[in-house]
């Protein structure tokens, strides 16, 4: 069953001829004529470079900042930046003392040397060395990609970030211009909504049900697209956007086999895909059947995007990863990994916003890394996936017997998909209907956001992850951090606040 309802703006930016001129147009389309355009001018599949947006080609390089590289060439006399010298700066040492939770015993690691002046001092646009390193080793291990891609073609790079948000917003400048349409899942993750909306971006809802977007309501929208072409002058969508391991914030996971016809449909019509995944690493799925290492899990589309590389090229998805889950949100480093032309734009954006992510944070996460090796990082994150996977059933056990049916005959006030990684149960609460379109489910903004607060329970309104902020019948609860026996009590003030809502309603059978 469908959870949610496909949606799509009306106009929402007068679209020039010029913006309509400057982006990836494509026609009402004939698949094998796509097929044939998109790889004869590039075996990449997609032509990256028309698709990026006027201000990443109007960016000029970083003066000094392209320069770095060259530092490092032996016998080179640096006069080049305006670094601080090392010095001077008042840190010697920083000792990192691991809890148990991700070692059998405490352990402390040091981080001191040129490891340590390295990571105080301003340094490349895409990170440390060593860590860019790591991490590509593990992106090629992990989904299966050589690191050595057969062509320039099939180039693909990683670059470190403050965290996915900086990079995914720095991954939107690049590629959308105003107007610019672009599809997302429905719900969405509500943090790419500001930016999406700042760059004028028509952003555009595709359904989605259990295992999150739907291939089907892709493949529709998709092929629909010439009335609304014609209606509205919308450029054809360059970019899908989902989070197919427990998106936030409706907990579905997307199958193996719905992600290969996702990807399927994003070929056909010449489409990219951002693969947001910062929760892959913590699906529940498979734990502990097997070691970390050799335990099911689903392929990402970054993988996926290998197969059948002969016939579509690859460079179809940029994807997103993101320690905030597995080592602290607090610490702000993440990575893109994708087509090397769009990561060199991601970076340029970087050198401008804010010159590079912070080297003290990569030192820690470099650290924690060499120290576990591939082979501790993936068992720190199953152990991880195991806390929240004993937190989510705690929850959802007390949301059945709280939400549920009761024995006294009072129906279910809320249902929900059981989530298979994350933090989050979305619940799609029964409530009154109201008139607005898209409403004959109920509203569930004011309950939330004024009434379950006033009882002293706090939660995000559905509305805030709907694309076009359609009215949504949903919230978004957390189970990562609420202490256990509280869970029941705040179940409890949203199941009042749901029957106060048909009490004022009169009397109409819920
Ligand atoms: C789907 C999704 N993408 C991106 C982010 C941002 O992650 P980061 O902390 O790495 O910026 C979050 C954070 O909750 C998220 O849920």
């Amino acid at each position: 069953m469908p959870i949610a309802v496909a949606s799509q703006s009306s106009v929402l930016t007068p679209v020039t001829v010029d913006t309509v001129k400057s982006t990836t147009l494509l026609p009402p389309v004939a698949i094998d004529a796509v097929k044939a355009a998109t790889t004869s001018s590039s075996s990449n599949g997609l032509d990256h470079r028309a698709m990026l947006s006027r201000t990443a080609l109007l960016r000029p390089d970083s003066a000094i900042r392209s320069l770095f590289p060259a530092e490092k060439v032996p016998g080179m006399l640096s006069l080049l930046a305006g670094k601080p010298n090392t010095d001077t700066f008042p840190i010697s040492n920083i000792a990192l003392t691991i809890k148990p939770i991700a070692e059998e015993k405490e352990t402390i690691l040091s981080i001191s040397g040129s490891d340590l002046e390295e990571g105080l001092q301003y340094g490349q646009t895409w990170g440390l060395t060593r860590l860019l390193d790591w991490l590509t080793q593990f992106q090629s291990r992990l989904h299966g990609r050589s690191v050595t891609p057969s062509s320039e073609d099939n180039a693909w790079r990683v670059s470190i970030g403050g965290g996915s948000q900086d990079l995914l917003t720095k991954a939107f400048n690049s590629l959308i211009n105003p107007g610019d349409s672009i599809l997302v899942e429905s719900p969405v993750y509500t943090g790419i909504l500001p930016t999406l909306a700042c760059l004028q971006a028509n952003v555009v809802g595709v359904q989605t049900d259990s295992q999150g977007l739907m291939s089907s309501a892709l493949e529709e929208t998709l092929s629909n697209w010439t009335t609304s072409l014609q209606t509205a002058a919308h450029p054809f969508p360059k970019i899908i956007y989902t989070v197919p391991t427990a998106a936030n914030p409706s907990g579905a996971t997307a199958s193996e086999q719905r992600k290969r016809e996702v990807l399927a449909v994003a070929r056909r019509f010449g489409v990219l895909i951002f693969e947001d995944d910062p929760y892959m690493l913590l699906s529940f799925d498979g734990l502990g059947e097997d070691t970390p290492e050799t335990r099911r899990r689903v392929r990402t589309y970054w993988s996926l995007e290998q197969d059948e590389a002969e016939e579509w090229g690859s460079g179809w998805v940029v994807r997103f990863d993101s320690f905030s889950k597995i080592i602290s949100g607090g610490i702000r480093v993440g990575f893109v990994t994708g087509p090397k032309l769009i990561v060199d734009y991601i970076d340029k954006e970087t050198s401008s916003a804010n010159l590079q992510g912070s080297g003290a944070s990569q030192a820690i996460v470099l650290a924690l890394l060499e120290h576990w090796k591939y082979e501790g990082l993936l068992q720190h994150c199953d152990r991880v996936a195991a806390f929240y996977r004993k937190r989510r059933d705690n929850f959802e056990a007390k949301a059945r017997a709280v939400l549920g049916a009761q024995s006294d005959g009072r129906p279910a006030v809320a249902e929900w998909v059981t989530p298979e990684a994350g933090m989050f149960l979305w619940l799609r609460l029964n409530l009154p209907p109201v008139s607005a379109p898209h409403g004959q489910h109920g509203d569930s903004f004011s309950l939330v956001s004024e009434k379950a607060k006033a009882k002293g329970v706090l939660a995000v309104p559905g509305v805030a992850f709907m694309p076009n902020e359609e009215c949504s019948s949903y919230v978004r609860t957390s189970y990562s951090i609420i202490p256990e026996e509280d869970v029941e009590e705040a179940f409890k003030r949203i199941r009042d606040c749901v029957e106060e809502a048909w009490q004022e309603q009169g009397p109409v059978m819920m």
